[in-house]
C-alpha cells in the first residue's frame, strides 16, 4: 500500500522536485539516524554563520540544504566503518573519507533544482584552508564559501557532542582546538564571525 505525506504537499513544480531529495534524508536516517540529527544541527548553526555574513536569501536556502545533505554520502559506508564504537583504523578511515564524494554523486541524482550547486558544497565540505582536506585539497578560495562555512558548523557540533568513542567537550574546550586550526583547518575571516556568533547561539556548548 502506497503512503502519501499530506505535511508536504507541493505547491510548484520545482517544489516538488526538492521534495523528492528528501527520500536520501530518510535514508541515512533508517541507517544512521545520529548522523541524520546532526546534519539537522548544523545547517541551524551553517546558516546563521551565513547569515552574519550577509548571504543572500538565495544563498541562504543553498547553504541550508548543502547542510542537511552534507553527510549523505555516508549511506554508501560500510556498517563496520560506518556504526563502529571506537576509533578507526587507517583503512577505515580511508573508507570514511570517502563520503564526501559518495555525497556528491547521489546528490547530483536527485531531481532537486539546485542539484549541481548542492552537490559541488557537499563534495568540498572537508577540505582545508590550506590545503591539506580532502577529496582534492583545494585550498583558500578556491574551496566554496559554502563548503567553508559547513566545515566550522560541522567540526563545532562533532566535538560538542557525546559520542560512543568520545564525550562532547566543554564550550572552551572546543573553541581552543578550533583556534589553534584557525587558517589551517578553517577560513580565519569567518572564524572571526563564528567566535562572536556562538557565544549567543543556542548552539553554543555548555
Ligand atoms: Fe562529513
Amino acid at each position: 500500500m502506497r503512503h502519501s505525506n499530506p505535511k508536504h504537499a507541493p505547491t510548484s513544480f520545482e517544489s516538488y522536485l526538492a521534495e523528492s531529495a528528501e527520500a536520501l534524508s530518510v535514508a541515512l536516517d533508517e541507517r544512521d539516524s545520529y548522523t541524520h540529527v546532526h546534519c539537522d544541527r548544523v545547517s541551524t548553526l551553517a546558516v546563521q554563520l551565513g547569515m552574519d555574513c550577509g548571504l543572500t536569501q538565495t544563498e541562504l536556502d543553498l547553504l541550508h540544504i548543502s547542510a542537511r545533505f552534507h553527510d549523505i554520502g555516508k549511506i554508501g559506508i560500510p556498517d563496520h566503518v560506518l556504526l563502529k564504537p571506537g576509533a578507526l583504523n587507517t583503512e577505515e578511515w580511508a573508507m570514511m573519507k570517502m563520503h564526501p564524494v559518495k555525497g556528491e554523486r547521489l546528490f547530483r541524482q536527485t531531481l532537486h533544482p539546485q542539484a549541481d550547486n548542492v552537490a559541488d558544497i557537499i563534495r568540498h565540505h572537508h577540505e582545508c584552508f590550506n590545503g591539506s582536506g580532502y577529496p582534492d585539497n583545494l585550498a583558500g578560495s578556491d574551496i566554496p564559501f559554502a563548503s567553508r562555512i559547513l566545515l566550522i558548523a560541522d567540526g563545532y557540533d562533532a566535538m560538542s557532542t557525546s559520542r560512543p568513542y568520545h564525550h562532547g567537550r566543554s564550550h572552551h574546550d572546543i573553541m581552543d582546538i578550533m583556534s589553534a586550526e584557525e587558517g589551517i583547518k578553517t577560513d580565519p575571516d569567518l572564524m572571526k564571525r563564528f567566535i562572536r556568533l556562538i557565544e549567543h547561539s543556542p548552539a553554543r556548548a555548555s
